[in-house]
């Protein structure tokens, strides 16, 4: 017998829930995986157009799987997080060449794929199969800590236990597909983080958070995520109109990124000619003569981009060579028009944006 939750929460998608999008009632699994894995990364109206430029550049996940790096990357760019993206192709090149191109069709068999966890093999389980796994992401926290009026925290040990178990126990067995959709699009229209529509809610009147005038502290949250601030000095160098890029290596969130020659340091230096006729000294064996500064003034513009776990500012210098340095004979030199090939981190790109309507770049 469902609960009384579920059978609001069904009633409500039923009659109320007016929420299009191209993912909704798909039942391809390599769609539904591609639309999870954007949508981990951004928000729906910003998902929405990643989605659909995915399909139709690669329809099938034979097409993803045989696709360049690169092509891939580009497509993903400005979503950040290109592990993600990484384990998008690994994954459909391992379903393509060593699974026949079968998407696995159990729980436990996507729970093994690189890249999905508990929360997107649920959803691929319920939306693409039609098995009972009840999705718990931001929106299912949200909705069942404040019906139930539960305050264990959401990213504590046990948070993760209460709310697993309350989602499986509301979850409509019969329907798990639609169910899952429908919390998911009631958490996002009507039970929203702030200012949530309870004047029109359906369960507002057995909701407890609602009757104890609660609704703005719950769900409770352990950890608010310190960030480690980077300072990025980003060298644009450019040679008889080129721009020299570099790939960064293993080992970060922007791996296998193109970006400008890049010092980091504890803190951002003075941006005085002294600073700069060293680092060209030191660091490629320019001397004062071969280079000029070409920025607009001696206080660039700091640019800024917020990661889970680290900020980084960053500044843009650009610097006129008029020699090729020995140690730079093997960098990437670029034309200008050839820039918007490269899948750049998103300060770049938004650095390259400004730089672009100063008209400097081509
Ligand atoms: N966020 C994550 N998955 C979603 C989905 N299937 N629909 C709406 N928002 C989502």
């Amino acid at each position: 017998m469902a609960t009384y939750f579920t059978q609001q929460l069904l009633l409500w998608n039923q009659t109320a829930n007016h929420r299009a999008m191209p993912w909704k009632g798909e039942s391809d699994p390599y769609k539904i995986w591609l639309s999870e894995v954007i949508l981990q990364q951004t928000r729906v109206d910003q998902g929405w157009a990643y989605y659909e430029k995915f399909i139709q550049a690669y329809p099938t996940i034979q097409d993803l799987a045989k696709a360049k790096d690169e092509k891939v990357f580009k497509l993903w760019e400005g979503l950040g997080y290109y592990n993600r993206c990484r384990n998008l192709l690994h994954t459909a090149r391992h379903i393509t060449n060593l699974l026949k191109g079968v998407f696995p069709n159990t729980y436990e068999g996507l729970l093994e794929l690189k890249g999905i966890g508990p929360y997107t093999a649920s959803a691929i389980a319920s939306f693409a199969f039609n098995l009972p796994y009840a999705v718990v992401d931001g929106n299912v926290f949200r909705v069942l800590a404040r019906f139930h009026g539960i305050s264990t925290p959401i990213d504590s040990k046990e948070g993760m236990e209460v709310f697993n178990t309350l989602a499986n126990q509301n979850l409509a067995k019969d329907k798990p597909g639609v169910y899952n959709q429908a919390i998911m699009d009631f958490g996002a229209t009507v039970c929203t983080p702030s200012n949530p529509d309870c004047v029109t809610c359906c369960m507002s009147s057995k909701c407890v958070a609602f009757n104890v005038n609660k609704v703005n502290q719950l769900p409770v949250k352990l950890k608010r995520i310190t960030k480690k601030k980077r300072n990025f000095d980003f060298f644009c160098f450019n040679l008889n109109g080129t721009w020299m890029l570099q790939q960064r290596g293993e080992g970060d969130v922007w791996n296998g990124l193109f970006q400008f020659y890049v010092l980091e340091q504890d803190r951002m230096p003075e941006l005085s000619d002294s600073y700069l006729a060293t680092v060209l000294m030191h660091q490629f064996g320019v001397p004062q003569k071969q280079w000029k500064y070409i920025g607009a003034d001696k206080n660039p513009k700091l640019f800024k981009q917020i990661l889970t776990h680290q900020t980084i500012e960053a500044r843009f210098i650009c610097i006129e060579l008029s020699k090729m340095p020995k140690m730079l004979q093997n960098a990437m030199w670029v034309k200008p028009k050839q820039m918007s090939k490269y899948a750049f981190p998103k300060i770049i790109n938004d650095f390259l944006v400004t730089f672009h309507n100063g008209s400097a770049l081509e």
